[in-house]
């Protein structure tokens, strides 16, 4: 007997091993129109949470949080690695805080995605270790234009680059050793919001040279591709016209001499040195990676915000110098939230967002950047300082989680949309085929129970099941349908259930024909609490 179960013991076991080898690592592939992550070998839909910068410095400050997160509903969260920490002392690894993260994932059921604080963090250099800063000779900085040193590494030093990419690769090589049979860290984010401050461009001597010689023919080929495909951003195209779009000579020569033409040359070299990182990390172990972008306030120019980062008007720059960062990635703090979504999902950049402000338009945010932008995933910022009880992002996580297999199946499809709403912008529309919804802005909910925030947002994800049979989700909206059919223009609603997914299975809650959708005439989706209805509709004459 005792024989038996040992055989049954190591069978089991072997299988569980062979499954965990086969498990494919984590990849980007392309739906319809957006691009899906794939976790082991299934579409994944990335709720996540960003950690505050410091947390992770100390497994006792982290400790308090994993529950929190699971009762936040995260599947997935962001967490630093401090290039400092890991590298103390040249050449010695210590991948310490990296193993307690991996531990208390898996054990709460997580996924972690590692954002590489290396050469820079926010434009600065504060995460790289006391034997670079104190090494100013070996490791030079960025220098202002009256030629002042910052506390930022220089991007043209070729030392500079192979000590963060020795780091970096140390990492990688630690995450294939440690975590390829089970892919808890599903991403990379390689650098942190790198930018160009307080000048338009580096003065370092390095950065001179590189400015003074001719810009590279690569970029300017795929410029010219860009212009035959008159899919060259109006931005650079105002500079290279100034030259009458030469096709060799400085950056000047080229581009004019401006803070834009500064902007774009940091660009280049910014993202090529991240290529360099990337490209390298991903031969050890090939995990997607992305770059964040600190996203400039209006009116304001390179220099004044972080020039030269993974923003919407250098996407050409930064995809053409960095072809192994899979996506480049807006942290949205502003409230024009929708903008920033249309412009991060141009020329075919994958939409993630890893940071968000974390209040309660985080919640309504959400359900706009996957349902409409078709997004991987969202992510508010300091994420264990959200409360799971009194916050929206509980709620609405939960009822996202409950949609993802139908999300997942409807991305990239023109079946799923959504709407944002505020109280400037009170009404939208949205259309499925037969049917166009009008939805409206409802902060007034019959069974509030506090008072509305200033800011309160509504919004509504709305996937169409079938020709007639709509799945609407979200919260402080209602909506009402309309027929696009000339010979029957009028839509009714035939039924609106209120109801929960249990593992992608639909159960049926409470009939909503009476007071709840004021008698048939539409479908309201309360501010205090977030639903999902299924809403069956037909057509009459
Ligand atoms: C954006 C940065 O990427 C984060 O690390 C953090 O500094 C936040 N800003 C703070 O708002």
């Amino acid at each position: 007997m005792k024989t038996l179960t040992l055989i049954a013991v190591l069978f089991f076991t072997t299988c569980a091993q062979v499954f965990a080898q086969q498990q494919p690592i984590p990849s980007l592939v392309g739906k319809g129109t957006s691009t899906q992550l794939i976790v082991h070998g299934k579409p994944y839909l990335l709720l996540g949470g960003e950690l505050g910068n410091s947390t992770a410095s100390d497994p006792a400050a982290l400790r308090q949080y994993w529950k929190r997160f699971q009762e936040l509903n995260l599947n997935t969260i962001l967490v630093p690695v401090y290039w400092e920490l890991i590298e103390p002392e040249e050449g010695k690894f210590d991948f310490s805080l990296l193993d307690t993260v991996l531990v208390n994932a898996r054990k709460y059921k997580l996924k972690v995605i590692l954002l590489w604080f290396g050469a820079w963090k926010n434009s600065m250099s504060c995460y790289v270790p006391g034997w670079v800063k104190k090494d100013d000779e070996r490791f030079p900085r960025a220098r202002t234009k009256e030629g002042r040193s910052q506390e930022i590494l220089t991007a043209f030093s070729r030392a500079n680059l192979e000590s963060d990419k020795k780091a970096f690769l140390a990492l990688m090589e630690y995450l294939k050793k440690a975590d390829s049979k089970h892919h808890t860290v599903i991403m990379v984010q390689v650098e942190n919001e790198i930018g160009s401050i307080p000048d338009a461009r580096d003065y370092h001597p390095l950065a001179e040279t590189a400015f003074q010689a001719p810009v590279p023919s690569e970029l300017l080929k795929r410029l010219q591709e860009l212009r035959e495909n008159k899919t060259l951003s109006t931005h650079i195209d105002t500079l290279w016209r100034t030259s009458g779009y030469k096709t060799y000579g400085t950056w000047k020569e080229i581009f004019g001499e401006n803070v834009y033409t500064d902007e774009l040359f940091m660009a280049w070299y910014y993202a090529t040195y991240v290529e360099e990182l990337a490209q390298a990390g991903k031969a050890v172990y090939a995990l997607p990676m992305f770059v964040n972008a600190a996203l400039p306030r209006l009116g304001r120019k390179p220099g004044q915000y972080p020039g030269a980062g993974p923003l919407p008007h250098l996407m050409e720059v930064w995809q053409t110098a960095a072809p192994h960062i899979d996506m480049l990635s807006p942290d949205i703090y502003f409230p024009d939230f929708e903008r920033w979504c249309t412009l991060y999902t141009q020329r075919e950049n994958p939409l993630f967002i890893p940071e968000a402000r974390n209040s309660h338009e985080a919640a309504a945010n959400v359900f706009y950047a996957i349902g409409h932008a078709h997004a991987l995933g969202f992510s508010p910022f300091a994420i264990e300082h959200v409360d799971p009880q009194n916050g929206r992002l509980a709620q609405a996580y939960s009822i996202l989680a409950q949609l993802t297999p139908v999300i997942l199946e409807h991305k990239g499809k023109p079946t799923m949309d959504a709407v944002l709403l505020t109280k400037d912008h009170p009404v939208d529309t949205i259309s499925f085929g037969e049917y166009t919804m009008v939805a409206s802005y409802e902060p007034n909910d019959p069974y509030a129970r506090k008072p509305l925030e200033e800011d309160a947002k509504g919004a509504c994800l709305v996937i169409q099941l079938s020709t007639d049979e709509f799945l609407v989700a979200g919260s402080g909206v209602i909506l009402t349908f309309h027929s696009n059919v000339a010979s029957k223009p009028n839509a009714g609603i035939l039924s609106i259930d209120e109801g929960r997914y249990e593992k992608g299975k639909w159960i049926s809650g409470r009939r909503l024909n009476g007071d709840e959708s004021h008698q048939g005439r539409h479908t309201r989706l309360p501010y205090f609490e977030f639903k999902i209805h299924n809403v069956k509709l037909y057509q009459y004459h």
